[in-house]
């Protein structure tokens, strides 16, 4: 078998399916190497910066790894702004929902939010409220979110930084994404990893 041999899903018998499951199953794991092929592609993005958006994300996970953080903190700030090649106007969330069934909760989360709290920095200029971050005001996560913006995502734009090359990360995505989905170990709800050693 090859292909299926319906032309409506409704017409498929377990046959079919069994053998649709096993191609995707064999398509999930090539997902670490496509994003990190797409996140190639950021070197093409937005123009106007110092560096690149790949150069930006690879400081940045730079910036985390060497601060002590965990893999999927590193794994987080390397993929947290790979919406950007789809959907710039929500990235922050399209990035999140990649992540979510392989990383920690606190972890999706700050991905899922960043955008909001990276305005403290900037909103006053582009005519955004710089305090949309306070949306969130009392979220377990939200010191996470303020620490990721300050040290790792709003300080990541320096040409003259010592930043590691994607190959230095590669194998680190592809542990994350041969995770099982969704494993409530690696969710992990409401616990908290620190993001630094001070
Ligand atoms: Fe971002
Ligand atoms: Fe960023």
């Amino acid at each position: 078998m090859h292909q299926v041999k319906f032309t409506a899903m409704a017409d498929g018998d377990k046959e079919d399916y069994d053998f649709l499951t096993a191609q995707e199953i064999a398509h999930t794991r090539g997902t670490a190497d496509r994003l990190l092929a797409a996140l190639v592609e950021l070197d093409e993005g937005l123009s106007g910066y110092q560096i690149t958006r790949l150069g930006h994300s690879l400081q940045s996970a730079t910036r985390a790894e060497r601060d002590g953080a965990d893999t999927d903190w590193i794994v987080a700030t390397l993929l947290h702004d790979i919406g950007d090649i789809y959907a710039p106007y929500n990235h922050d969330e399209y990035a999140a929902a990649i992540l979510r069934p392989f990383l920690r909760e606190q972890c999706t989360w700050v991905v899922e939010k960043h955008g909001d709290f990276q305005l403290v920095y900037y909103g006053q200029h582009v005519g955004a409220d710089p305090e949309k971050r306070q949306a969130h005001a009392g979220h377990r996560y939200f010191d996470d979110c303020a620490t990721f913006c300050a040290r790792w995502d709003q300080a990541s734009f320096d040409p003259a930084y010592d930043t590691l090359p994607v190959s230095h990360f590669a194998d680190r995505v592809r542990e994350v994404f041969a995770r099982t989905p969704y494993d409530p170990g690696v969710i992990r709800a409401g616990e908290r990893e620190p993001l630094y050693r001070a």
